[in-house]
């Protein structure tokens, strides 16, 4: 855009100068939160690289990022057309395809819907306030069994592998009314290669940008491909399943809910929206989908900061022995009397800040922001790692301290400072998912740290770089755990 063309008052994006066809694909490199944290420094809240071809607006900074996300939200809701895109769910995602805004607003909104009538549900007993605290309680108690199991075996595991399939059936058991064994290996060859998802459809994807590399042989390429494949197919599998037993007297999960909408549906004539049935039942893949590899992810990375950091695991352990008693099992009632944990939670999410990026954003129009002319279709990223560890809001932030959200007293949790923390995107494309995700993470760990106590291996410490991807993944390794019991309390 040259000077001339800019609306009057608005001034030229800032960046650095781009090497004609690959842009500055080399200076943005293979840590892009890293190497985008620091052109902020030097070129402000709002700049411009150019990954190949096309521009990309990068924001930083809270106020900014809210600005567009939320008081412009309008112009900024839509995603870009990503070549990676186009592979998941068959093009037709709810979170990663273009669709209009008409369309994706029906669509979430029929998925917000059925993930809080299907976590908000009434147990099977009275003992559970809700089907979501039922599944996490069940998966949670079978999870320490698995892990004392494979402790017996091996002497060891590796944390992410299980953790993994226990969260996959918390969103299993919503979405299809199931769940799979430890060892179910259709469930688990699925649920581990998750980083091979993340590693392609992470920001900044070299072949998203520049055509020519997608005419070139690339391993991560054809394992993303064959992991969309692999995920549809098992989807699929059970929703056929549900439509040759379905009834719609008897709606057992999120698949037969977004099933019969399609039934009602075709008797609401008054629908000025149109989706079809196929993008309908499709929200199930989304949801369960966005369901597992994030909140394993976050847990994943929990239990390896308490290995890394055993006097707060101690913490951890004996706030729960205070306030819940190690005799009954943690329930999500206990959340306000567990600050400790709380703060812990929120640093795990700060410090790792695991989803660097919230998924790519695009602008519906043209537009501008702090006084920056933005066209419309500018692909836009939003850096949520650089809000994280920003040194105008956090002090020391590249240190893990949960001290750092607590009153001097430890007995309460700054939640202004918590909202701070940025993990969830916000505005219109804010996850939905959210008040799931922090449950979820907040009792697996409550039931975790009552029970087990993690460890490194001798001669092993953890290491906490993270890999880069669309979320982040720790080092896989290995650790050990002890069952606590009451005599070594
Ligand atoms: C979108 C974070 C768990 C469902 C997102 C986005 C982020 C995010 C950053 C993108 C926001 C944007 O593009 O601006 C997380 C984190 C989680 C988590 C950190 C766990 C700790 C979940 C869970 C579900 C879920 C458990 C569902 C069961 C979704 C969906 C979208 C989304 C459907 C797409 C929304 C849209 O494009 O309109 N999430 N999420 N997420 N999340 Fe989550």
């Amino acid at each position: 855009y040259f000077s001339a063309e800019l609306p009057e008052g608005l001034r030229r994006l800032p960046g650095p100068r781009a090497l004609p066809i690959i842009g500055n694909v080399l200076e943005v490199g293979g840590r892009p939160y890293l190497s985008l944290t620091a052109m902020r420094k030097r070129y402000g809240d709002v700049f411009q690289i150019q990954l190949g071809m096309r521009p990309v607006v990068v924001l930083s900074g809270l106020e900014t990022v809210r600005q567009a996300l939320v008081r412009q939200g309008e112009e900024f809701s839509s995603r870009p057309d990503l070549y990676s895109f186009r592979f998941i769910n068959e093009g037709k995602s709810l979170t990663f395809s273009t669709d209009g805004a008409g369309v994706w607003r029906a669509r979430r909104k029929l998925a917000y819907n059925a993930l809080r009538s299907f976590s908000t549900l009434k147990g099977t007993t009275p003992e559970y306030s809700c089907m979501l605290e039922e599944h996490i309680c069940k998966e949670a108690a079978d999870l320490i069994q698995q892990l004392h199991g494979v402790m017996e075996a091996d002497g060891n595991f590796d944390p992410y592998r299980h953790i993994v399939v226990s969260v996959a059936n918390v969103i299993c058991g919503m979405c299809f009314g199931r769940r799979y064994n430890h060892n179910d290996q259709e469930l688990v060859g699925l649920v581990t290669l998750s980083h091979e998802f993340g590693e392609v459809a992470s920001n900044g994807n070299p072949a998203d940008f520049i055509p020519a590399l997608r005419f070139l042989p690339s391993k991560a390429m054809k394992r993303f491909v064959d992991v969309n494949i692999r995920f549809i197919t098992f989807v699929q599998k059970i929703v056929s399943e549900h439509y040759a037993s379905f009834d719609k007297d008897n709606i057992r999960d999120i698949t037969d809910s977004l099933i019969n909408h399609c039934e009602d549906r075709k008797l609401d004539e008054n629908s000025n929206i149109q989706v079809s049935d196929e993008k309908i039942v499709g929200i199930v893949n989304d949801l369960f989908g966005a369901g597992f590899d994030t909140v394993a992810t976050a847990l994943s990375w929990s239990v390896m900061y308490m290995v890394a950091y055993p006097e707060l695991q101690e913490r951890l352990h004996q706030e729960l022995k205070r306030k819940v008693d190690l005799d009954r099992t943690p329930r999500l009632s206990d959340k306000q009397h567990l600050p400790f944990l709380e703060a812990f939670i929120l640093e795990s999410f700060r410090h790792s800040s695991f989803l660097p990026f919230t998924i790519p954003h695009c602008t519906s129009k043209d537009t501008s922001l702090n006084g920056y002319f933005i066209p419309k279709d500018t692909c836009v990223f939003i850096n949520q790692w650089q809000i994280n560890h920003d040194p105008e809001q956090w002090t020391d932030p590249s240190s893990f301290n949960p001290d750092r959200f607590l009153s001097a007293d430890g007995t309460e949790v700054n939640k202004l400072l918590g909202e701070k923390v940025m993990m969830f995107g916000m505005g219109k494309r804010r996850c939905i998912g959210e008040v799931i995700a922090r449950n979820e993470v907040f009792l697996f760990l409550a039931i975790l740290v009552q029970k087990l106590q993690f460890l490194a291996l001798p001669g092993q410490p953890v290491d906490l770089t993270p890999e880069y991807g669309l979320t982040m993944k720790h080092k896989r390794c290995h650790i050990k755990a002890i069952v606590r019991t009451r005599d070594d309390q």
